[in-house]
């Protein structure tokens, strides 16, 4: 018998998909780097791991993506600078992402055939036990880490868990929605999922907020190289064929999500994170009233 509640140590993190959506900026710099208020997307996200004790992390990396790597490269010569220079905040705010030795492993995505085929990239660098993956893209903000919130439900569950938000139903056509038991719930087990359905055939307002946690079995699956929609390898129809032999649960976010891998979410975004950070929150509002102001935004449209 399987055991599907052993630790989460390792996360994925697919990071090379083609950004098409954020063009022209991400013509050469990768989404993940975009800077979200003071830090790249990718930063965020590992952040984010380590709040939830992952320790090991794995970029599943394609062309052109190599800065994403460098940026956790240790810099002793801008480490000096900064200390030579009295600059120790800025030297915190740098240090603050370090992945020790041995704990960053690269795999390439040769071409960029869906999300489920970019998970299965990794297989070998996971092994044969779960683990988390993370959309680089969907930023949370809340009290606790979205990665966290998880680990703590899986720590009683086990099996594999989907983070969720609610979105207004009308909307359901633009998101992957689940079918959970009890859709009042914080945490409920899922039935099913459906990607981008009809608001009228929507199991539920409950969209999938791309963060999973996942049990190696889903390597089997996605290794028979299916292609869904878009003729892309998709983790969704893995994940509805891993549900006949294993329990998903569904675990509500306790904050907000957005979507950067697009202009307006990404502009969102950084407006919600600058007002939450304790350096930038409250010049960050007085500039929003100047622009709040009636004749200014006439005078912008
Ligand atoms: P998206 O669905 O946002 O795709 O991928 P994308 O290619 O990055 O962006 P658009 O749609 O062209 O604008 C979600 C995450 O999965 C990764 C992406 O890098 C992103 O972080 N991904 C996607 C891969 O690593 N490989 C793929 O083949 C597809």
């Amino acid at each position: 018998m399987t055991d599907l509640k052993k630790p989460i140590k390792k996360a994925v993190f697919p990071v090379a998909g083609l950004g098409t959506r954020f063009l022209p900026a991400t013509k050469v710099l990768p989404k993940e780097m975009l800077p979200l208020v003071d830090r790249p997307l990718i930063q965020r996200a590992v952040e984010e791991a380590q709040e939830a004790g992952i320790e090991e992390f794995i970029f599943v990396s394609g062309r052109g993506k190599s800065l994403i790597t460098e940026h956790f490269e240790i810099q002793p010569e801008l480490d000096d600078l900064l200390r030579e220079k009295g600059k120790l905040d800025l030297l915190e705010r740098v240090s603050h992402s370090d992945i020790p030795s041995g704990k960053v492993q690269i795999c390439m995505q040769q071409r960029a055939l869906g999300l489920g085929h970019a998970v299965s990239c990794a297989r070998s660098l996971v092994g044969d036990e779960p683990f988390a993956v993370f959309l680089v893209d969907v930023m949370t903000l809340g009290e606790m880490g979205c990665m966290a919130q998880m680990i703590k439900v899986y720590n009683e569950t086990g099996g594999n868990v989907i983070a969720s938000s609610p979105v207004p139903r009308d909307l359901t056509y633009k998101y992957g929605i689940l079918d959970v038991e009890n859709e009042g719930d914080d945490v409920s087990a899922i039935r099913g999922m459906v990607e981008k359905p009809d608001p009228s055939d929507a199991p539920s307002n409950l969209h999938i907020i791309g963060r999973y946690i996942l049990q190696p079995e889903i390597f089997d699956i996605l290794d028979r190289r299916e292609k869904g929609a878009g003729g892309e390898i998709q983790l969704t129809d893995a994940m509805v064929s891993l549900m006949q032999d294993q329990p998903f649960t569904s675990v509500k976010l306790k904050g907000e999500t957005y979507d950067c891998g697009h202009h307006l979410g990404f502009i969102e975004a950084n407006i919600a994170f600058a007002l939450a950070d304790p350096q930038f929150g409250r010049e960050t509002q007085e500039i929003l009233k100047k622009y709040i102001n009636k004749e200014n935004l006439n005078a912008a449209a």
